[in-house]
């Protein structure tokens, strides 16, 4: 999901969509836009939208569907190699409306990684039966921080130690790998500092099988140095878990940090990294033979659902949104 300036965009027909996709010769993603949050973070980079009473149900009972027919051959005909529900607040779906939209979705037992994302507090167990039923395997949970405080300054309802390792624990129990996003709220002061390290090494008792770490974005991190040189120590001392396809070391986080990139770290023992690929695509979607297909938006004229298809090997990349009740597609002019 991104910003985009109206000068970089220019309208392209349905049609013209749809053409483009069955000419399409790379291996493909499907991300599923869920646009809602039940509260807006203040920190946060893909941020939903507040739902007006009967949205969710209209969005995935009318909306979506709607979408997703559109794309039904196309879907049928590709490689799909990975599916993401992302957002917004994926987790905010009913199990019934969720059975429904991965019923609509051609060949969904034939795609190998299954991404779902979800948030601690707003996430039931009936939720989790239906994303083991259909072989989701990694089940991305939003905690950010263990820390009420931080949490409450940014408009995050907080959520107990407890809870979150009891919702670890019924993922694992149902044969799904379990994901933990935490951001380093540190802007200025050695304290959030201190609870951002605090936050990595808590998170991995919890034994997940993946841990994204991100430095907020926005930030200026006037104590970026002291804060690299912070985290190599504390990562290099944690026993259990190493880095994503690479050596832990200054330079490799660094180099992460700087690039606003997560530092993903995986447990030793988990099988994981078997079902990552997409984690690739995702990080280098410009340089990497794939395409992304992103279906689903809504009214929020600030984050689009962006799409990139691979014809002839050019990349092609445009992004979908709805004016006025309009569902319109763009060009993006420059990347
Ligand atoms: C699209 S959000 C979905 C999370 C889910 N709605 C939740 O809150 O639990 C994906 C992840 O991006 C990360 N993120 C969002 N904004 C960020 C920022 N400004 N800096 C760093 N990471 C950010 C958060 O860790 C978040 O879990
Ligand atoms: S972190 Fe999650 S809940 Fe918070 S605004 Fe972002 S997408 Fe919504």
């Amino acid at each position: 999901m991104e910003i985009l300036s109206n000068k970089k965009l220019t309208e392209i027909r349905e049609r013209d969509v749809l053409y483009m996709w069955s000419q399409n010769d790379a291996p493909v993603s499907l991300y599923i836009h869920n646009p809602f949050c039940r509260t807006v973070c203040k920190f946060c980079a893909y941020r939903g939208m507040l739902p007006q009473y009967g949205d969710i149900e209209t969005y995935y009972r009318k909306i979506l569907p709607r979408q997703l027919c559109k794309y039904s051959d196309i879907i049928r005909s590709s490689y799909i190699s990975s599916c993401f529900f992302g957002g917004g607040t994926p987790s905010l779906i009913s199990p019934k409306d969720l059975k429904s939209i991965l019923n609509m979705i051609p060949n969904f037992s034939n795609i190998r990684e299954k991404f779902f994302e979800i948030h601690p507090a707003y996430t039931t167990l009936e939720l989790l039966d239906v994303l083991a039923e259909y072989k989701f395997n990694n089940i991305i949970l939003g905690l950010q921080s263990f820390d009420s405080k931080t949490l409450l300054t940014t408009n995050r309802p907080p959520v107990s130690e407890n809870k979150v390792k009891f919702i670890i624990e019924e993922i694992h129990k149902r044969g799904m790998f379990a994901w933990l996003d935490i951001v380093g709220f540190i802007n200025c002061s050695e304290e959030e500092l201190g609870i951002f390290i605090n936050d990595i090494r808590k998170a991995c008792l919890l034994q997940p099988d993946e841990i994204s770490i991100c430095p907020n974005f926005y930030y200026k991190h006037s104590v970026a140095n002291s804060a690299i040189r912070e985290l190599n120590e504390c990562l290099k001392k944690l026993s259990g878990f190493h880095l994503y396809k690479s050596e832990m070391s200054f330079e490799a986080i660094k180099f992460m940090y700087e690039r606003k990139k997560a530092i993903r770290l995986v447990r030793d023992n988990s099988r994981v990294e078997e079902y990552m690929n997409y984690i690739d695509v995702n990080d280098r979607p410009d340089n990497e033979k794939q395409a992304i297909l992103g279906i689903g938006s809504f009214e929020n004229e600030n984050r689009d659902t962006f799409s990139l298809c691979r014809v002839n090997n050019k990349l092609v990349r445009y992004v979908e949104r709805i004016v006025s009740g309009e569902l319109k597609y763009y060009f993006v002019n420059s990347i």
